[in-house]
């Protein structure tokens, strides 16, 4: 079994693969979100700190667990911990991972229908001088209510996502990453210059590096925790996955770094091609989840306007962005139930993937439907979409990250732990205590509060 287990082929390989996990809707489109209701420049670096405290040594962490037991997520940590408690912390990941997929894909077949709609004109063909973002709202409300339309461009996506992993975990993730994930950097770059000449150039840049405290409060420094625990997709079991196919001689904890900082890279880039245009056109920046919907295009067309071929371009270019980092991430959460299904029901792993996407697809059909004629199915006030974004994102994945630090800081054998990140001594251990440090006393602690406050049960 264990010879017979999938490697990625290169370093180069791993990190394009775990940083096509980390880069996702997550950077793109929650990111300059959160930014945005909070306040610009100081959220974004108490999510810098956050991710340096919290998510680097958590990320360690599940790459402890996954090349250490070399396994897929729920057998890993069942080879760690014979409690029944303890054991089953990895087949929570699986059902969260599962989940995540489900709304994600929703979303991601938006973003597909809308690299469609930009290549055939999107932001050409409204007129100049329309009242903009309402003929997108117009667009967006009709596409997204359909009961048609987006479950197709969803099932089309999650198909692409299939055949990537029914091709192997060297031939078709990692091979898919190192093309997709610099495409993506060749994207982020270029529209990052178009939107430096854009005429909110200068404000939307102050908005993202002028830092004004007076923004923050406690519930948006838990937030940007709460992002950054999201955008580097930790406690779900994708890293713990990815890591299982890592050779011995990975220097985990460099890898770790790494990915962190291509995350928060793309997503800051992300920041910067968004809030030039959307200071250009005058739109608030707290325009919630429809801002790259619906501001967003507007935003575009009203900074670039005066260029029909840079506009077209900005609109293609955007949106062929997003499907490519949206790809990469739900290739990442499909792995995760799809390893556990084919090694524990030893089934062929395309049977495996296949169980897995159409499970996804039922979910992602409710979650898609109620955003139009099932919208009135409401469980505590959520619609079904919600239901799995608030269920994953604010409950489960603090949850699995309360369970994750404790269990690694506390119950597993200390010299396990540093034996697995130094590659047994071959390599410097200073950064392995602090890592320790943070999963014992700092991380279970900041995650408690995160989870409270994601319950509703704390008021600032
Ligand atoms: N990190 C991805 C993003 O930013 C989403 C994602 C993939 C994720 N795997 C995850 C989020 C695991 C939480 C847990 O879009």
């Amino acid at each position: 079994m264990t010879e017979k287990r999938a490697r990625f082929g290169s370093r180069f390989g791993i990190i394009m693969a775990a940083a096509g996990s980390a880069v996702g809707l997550g950077n793109i489109w929650r990111f300059p979100v959160e930014t945005g209701n909070n306040g610009g420049a100081a959220f974004i670096l108490i999510y810098l700190i956050s991710v340096v405290i919290l998510g680097i040594p958590l990320m360690a962490a599940e790459f402890f667990v996954g090349r250490h037991a070399r396994s897929n997520t729920a057998t890993a940590y069942r080879t760690l911990s014979k409690s029944p408690f303890w054991g089953n912390l990895g087949f929570f990941g699986v059902i969260g991972a599962t989940l995540i997929m489900s709304y994600y894909i929703v979303v991601a077949g938006w973003v597909l229908k809308y690299m469609v709609l930009s290549a055939e004109g999107l932001l050409t063909t409204v007129g100049k001088g329309q009242e903009t973002t309402t003929v997108f709202e117009g667009i967006f409300n009709r596409f997204s209510t359909d009961p048609v339309n987006p479950i197709i461009y969803m099932v089309l996506f999650i198909i692409i996502c299939h055949i990537s992993i029914v091709m192997g975990v060297q031939k078709g993730i990692e091979k898919f990453s190192k093309i997709f994930m610099p495409v993506l950097f060749a994207i982020l770059i270029v529209l990052t210059i178009f939107s430096l000449f854009a005429p909110g150039a200068a404000e939307g840049l102050s908005f993202l590096f002028h830092p004004d405290f007076s923004k923050l409060n406690s519930k948006s420094i838990l937030c940007a925790v709460g992002q950054s625990f999201y955008s580097l997709s930790l406690c779900m079991g994708c890293l713990c996955t990815y890591a299982s196919y890592f050779g011995k001689d990975v220097n985990m904890v460099k890898s770790a770094i790494s990915i962190s900082i291509i995350d928060s890279f793309v997503a800051i880039m992300a920041g910067m091609i968004i809030f030039p245009a959307v200071f250009s056109a005058n739109i608030d920046p707290q325009a919630g989840p429809s801002l790259v919907f619906i501001a967003l295009p507007s935003a575009f067309l009203q900074a670039f306007g005066e260029w029909p071929i840079i506009c077209y371009m900005v609109g293609v270019l955007f949106y062929a962005l997003l499907v490519l980092a949206t790809l990469t991430s739900a290739i990442s959460l499909h792995e995760v139930p799809t390893a556990y299904i084919s090694e524990s029901w030893h089934i062929k792993r395309s049977y495996a993937a296949t169980i897995v996407t159409v499970v996804c697809i039922i979910f992602g059909i409710f979650c898609s439907l109620s955003m139009g004629i099932m919208g009135e199915i409401k469980l505590f006030d959520k619609t079904i979409f919600d239901l799995f974004d608030y269920t994953t994102t604010t409950l489960m994945l603090p949850l699995s990250g309360i369970l994750i630090t404790i269990f690694i800081g506390w119950k597993v054998k200390r010299s396990l732990f540093v034996d697995e990140l130094t590659n047994h001594g071959t390599i410097k251990s200073s950064i392995v205590t602090f890592i320790l440090f943070v999963l014992r006393y700092i991380a279970p602690f900041a995650l408690v509060i995160t989870f409270l406050n994601g319950l509703g049960l704390l008021d600032f």
